[in-house]
């Protein structure tokens, strides 16, 4: 049966998928045509949007000098409007996709990879086996058949590969790309269109000296998650944008493997933000700088008539404490009591002075990336090329949203509790890794129930060890949730303070940046489809390292 087939290339995968060296070595090309299906078309759906896309390792030219081998999704458009893909072509970005709410979509995916792969479509509500879960990947020449009609909301989503153990590497390879979705309402709106709205997918990298990526699965590079020596933008390095002296919609995908932004205009412009990752929310919301974790979306508009030409605009990743100050204090109950991660003279091994701010993970440990986590980077420049004239104004209100009521969840007075902790060498959910088929009674869920949920960072304290203190993007599979609350304990209030008027709340959401010290309580439906649905840790390398569990619904 399919589940036997599965686990038993789970267990090949190991072997098998080594990574991006391990592509060089096999130098078979499955031709069209010749990919095994392991699922078949059902002859009942009609597609309105038919879409072959294939995956290759490939050679393009990111920096000057020798090509980069990537692994590259390519897409062909079998039936419909020829504009719903765009293949990025030159740059190791997978297809853009662009759908239209109510549109039935097929993709019939090829693995040409030496490796196992399966895609996710990231803020999609689909039927489970159409989710991309881990146990549909298909081994090189085989074909993994979707169909689903696109029943989300207009907004920016995002699809990635989400393969067993080798999410991280398979997204770094290139495994990833940008899928959005329009409608009636937000087509109705005076928002800008067309090449005023700009996808900017923001990635970290690292390359070695024949220009190829590096990757470490070193054990603290594990434990921090993958952070790259430079940012790429749309998959290219020193991204800059030329513009129009009109307004633009800008939206921003953090598409890396672990990095957090905290984008922020360098003038002080605010940046107005109207939509999240859900798509659009009731009004423009003005925050000084927007805290971007991976997997997250947030879309920003922003005027620049008037602007001169000539004119440049930076966007920075601004910095910001990741975990509490004070060396040991926030170690919490127990640990290993001052173990690897703490107290190690942070200052003296940084030798230049306390660039990361965050304590706890102190220390030599934390500077793998020319670009710590939490320091200050640019991210893109904007030039103003061209003066041109329009309606450059902004919606005052934009999507209507229904706020969900707690009194409604099934589970109203027992939220389930998610609790969030790293030790030793794991990252956990509720004191446990990820594992098929083990769904426990708390995280069965009835279908068609709205559902009270709790992730807890350290805010209750130490029940499962606290010995590193990390911010954690939680997501969810399936339909979007709203946050209901956040809730901060007051040891690393601090650290909070550098990040907190970053968050966007209003909207609907499937991935929320949970902080050292926080629980967030949000409500999420689970309508329509029973199965399994994922819940994990959106960075990639703690997601491996097992920071992922099943929702079972039924
Ligand atoms: Cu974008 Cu299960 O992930
Ligand atoms: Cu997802
Ligand atoms: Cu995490």
């Amino acid at each position: 049966m399919k589940t036997t087939t599965n686990l038993q290339r789970r267990k090949l995968l190991k072997y098998t998928a080594i990574g991006i060296a391990g592509a060089i070595t096999y130098p078979s090309w499955v031709k069209a045509g010749e990919f095994v299906r392991t699922n078949m078309p059902s002859a009942d759906f009609i597609p309105d949007v038919e879409i072959d896309l294939t995956m290759n390792a490939v050679d393009v030219a990111i920096l000057s000098g020798n090509k980069t081998r990537i692994w590259k999704i390519t897409g062909k458009v079998v039936k419909g409007p020829q504009g719903v893909l765009d293949n990025n072509e030159g740059t190791y970005l997978a297809p853009s996709l662009r759908f239209k709410k109510g549109q039935k979509v097929r993709m019939i995916l090829n693995n040409n990879l030496p490796a196992q792969s399966i895609l996710h479509w990231h803020g999609l509500h689909v039927p489970a086996n159409m989710d991309g879960n881990p146990m549909y990947a298909i081994n090189q020449g085989e074909t993994y058949v979707y169909e689903f009609e696109i029943l989300n909301r207009a907004g920016t989503y995002f699809y990635h590969a989400h393969t067993h153990s080798v999410t991280a590497r398979q997204v770094y390879s290139g495994l990833a790309g940008l899928l959005t979705v329009t409608d009636d309402q937000e087509q109705a709106l005076n928002l800008p269109k067309g090449d005023l709205d700009v996808p900017l997918v923001i990635q970290d990298r690292s390359f070695d000296s024949e220009n190829q990526l590096a990757y470490s699965s070193h054990m603290m590079q594990r434990m921090q998650g993958f952070l790259g020596d430079q940012i790429l933008v749309n998959g290219r390095p020193d991204f800059a944008l030329p513009v129009k002296t009109r307004a633009y919609r800008f939206r921003l995908i953090n598409g890396s493997n672990s990095r957090i932004y905290k984008l922020a205009w360098d003038d002080g412009t605010p940046m107005t933000v109207i939509g999240v990752d859900g798509g659009l929310l009731p009004a423009p919301e003005q925050h000084p700088y927007v805290m971007l974790a991976p997997g997250e979306r947030a879309e920003v508009w922003t005027d620049f008539s008037g602007r001169a030409v000539g004119t440049e605009l930076n966007l920075r990743s601004l910095s910001f404490d990741v975990a509490a100050h004070g060396g040991m204090g926030m170690m919490g109950g127990g640990g290993m009591g001052g173990g690897m991660m703490g107290g190690r003279g942070r200052r003296g091994m940084m030798g230049g002075g306390g660039m990361m701010g965050g304590g706890m993970m102190g220390g030599g440990m934390m500077s793998v990336s020319a670009l710590p986590l939490g320091s200050d980077y640019p991210i893109l420049k904007v030039r103003v090329t061209q003066k041109e004239q329009g309606d450059n104004s902004l919606p005052k209100t934009l999507t209507p949203i229904t706020a969900l009521q707690v009194k409604n969840a099934a589970n109203a007075g027992n939220p389930r509790n998610i609790t969030l902790s790293m030790e030793h060498m794991s990252a956990l959910l509720n004191g446990r890794a990820y594992k098929m088929n083990d769904v426990q009674p708390y995280e069965t869920i009835p279908v068609n129930s709205l559902q009270l949920i709790e992730f807890d960072n350290g805010f209750e304290g130490g029940t499962h060890g606290m010995m590193m203190n990390m911010p954690h993007p939680m997501h969810i599979h399936g339909e979007q949730f709203q946050i209901v609350k956040r809730e901060m304990s007051p040891r690393f209030s601090e650290t909070y303070s550098t990040v907190s008027a970053g968050f966007i709340d209003s909207g609907w959401k499937d991935t929320v940046l949970v902080m050292p010290g926080e629980k967030i309580t949000l409500l999420k439906p689970f309508n329509d489809f029973k199965g399994l649905y994922m819940y994990h840790c959106h960075n990639l390398e703690h997601e491996d390292m097992g920071m992922m569990r099943d929702f079972l619904i039924k």
